[in-house]
């Protein structure tokens, strides 16, 4: 048989796949698990959501083609959803994007801008599809460190600007995954300005705009002025509605970059599924009350698991956005030691930071997808674990 790819072979074996492993491994051996490591939505959509997705599954004049612009009324729907939220304008036809879930353009965005041997700024830890899409399309990563000390924003002044000059695009990520951080409207400014003194293309990925606590509302990078000028935004219904498995996301801001992704799109897609985009539409229209639901049902689980561990001694930042915790190792262990130990003898699998980066070893990631019943069956077996220790 042929050989994979080199491009597939630069993306290596991760952490992730030894963790799986290990998964595989206990499960087979009867070990009942509480799996806290993959942010899959583990609650579903709105009734009144999945009614509108039945009904448009039964219509026949569904089943054609969407086409890599989606319909007229999806692009119409997000441009009004941003005016509304973000009081940002944005034109449905030139500014906006619909995407099989925001991966999909998380990953086509670098084939479309990246040459081999392009430079992209990329944060760390980071959410691996940058890295991974980057690989792909031959470019070379200049990792970002997010730092505890600076609140997990990157420090600007701290690039080398030959780099800089070099470098193509930046990767940006509020609400973050893994660190849970928020960014604000100045520091979404200063990187406008950066932007614009070093010709970069900014692309922020906004997946967990919607999913934040106590009230707080992230803010969009658009709200930054200039910002269109310099970049886009990347937009998921996955965690905002729990419509995860049906992949539908979409990019908005600067209409060059908006085409160019399109143009490349069009050579690989025929689109999202029209009913899927006619849920998605009416999800944005009228799904305020699915979200604050939503809402508060991650912030119980937050309090639950935070409160709990911090019981046993380990205590956890308290995150403001995302589905979540960045907690540092409670033992003296590197992290991948840590979750693998956690898994084999209190079941709980958590992902160990430097799966991110090697800026997040030291810290594990949990995400609050199990609900409040099992989480606190997970507590318990942390507690029990710790006290061991
Ligand atoms: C930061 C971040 N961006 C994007 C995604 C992908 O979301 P989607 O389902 O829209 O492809 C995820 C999924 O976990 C994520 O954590």
């Amino acid at each position: 048989m042929q050989m994979p790819s080199i491009r597939l072979e630069s993306l290596g074996a991760s952490v992730f796949t030894e963790m799986d492993n290990l998964k595989r491994e206990l499960e087979k051996a009867g070990n009942n698990l509480i799996n806290l490591s993959i942010g899959s939505p583990d609650r579903a959509p709105a009734l009144e959501i999945r009614n509108v997705l039945s009904q448009a599954v039964l219509d026949d004049n569904q089943y054609g083609y969407t086409l890599t612009r989606g319909t007229e009324e999806f692009r119409k729907v997000c441009a009004e959803w941003y005016q509304e939220r973000f009081g940002v304008t944005l034109n449905p036809e030139t500014e906006v994007l619909p995407l099989m879930g925001s991966q999909d353009g998380l990953a086509h965005i670098f084939l479309a801008y990246i040459d081999p041997g392009d430079l992209a700024f990329i944060p760390d830890p980071g959410y691996p599809i940058y890295t991974a899409g980057l690989m792909l399309a031959g470019g070379k990563k200049v990792a970002i460190p997010l730092l505890e000390e600076n609140g997990y924003l990157p420090d600007l002044k701290q690039i080398d600007p030959d780099l800089a000059r070099k470098a193509k695009l930046m990767f940006l990520n509020y609400p973050n995954n893994p660190t849970a951080a928020v960014a604000n409207l100045s520091f979404f400014e200063k990187v406008v300005d950066f932007a614009k003194e070093y010709d970069l293309l900014i692309c922020h990925d906004a997946a967990y705009s919607e999913l934040a606590f106590e009230g707080f509302k992230p803010v969009s990078f658009l709200q930054a002025r200039g910002a269109k000028e310099v970049g886009i935004e990347f937009h998921s219904v996955s965690k905002t509605y729990n419509l995860a498995g049906a992949r539908l996301g979409f990019a908005v801001g600067n209409a060059d970059v908006i085409g160019t992704l399109s143009q490349l799109k069009s050579n690989i897609d025929y689109g999202v599924f029209a009913p899927v985009l006619t849920a998605g539409a009416y999800a944005l229209n009228n799904g305020q009350e699915s979200i604050e639901e939503n809402q508060s049902a991650y912030q119980r689980r937050r309090d639950l698991l935070i409160e709990g561990c911090a019981l046993a001694g380990w205590k956890m930042p308290l995150p403001q956005g995302s589905m979540f915790v960045w907690a540092p190792v409670p033992t003296e262990q590197d992290s991948v030691s840590f979750a693998m130990d956690l898994a084999r003898e209190a079941g709980v699998i958590v992902v160990p930071g430097v799966a991110f980066g090697e800026h997040g070893e030291g810290f594990v990631r949990v995400a609050l997808v199990q609900d409040e019943s099992v989480l606190q069956e997970a507590v318990q077996r942390i507690q029990q674990f710790l006290k061991k220790g």
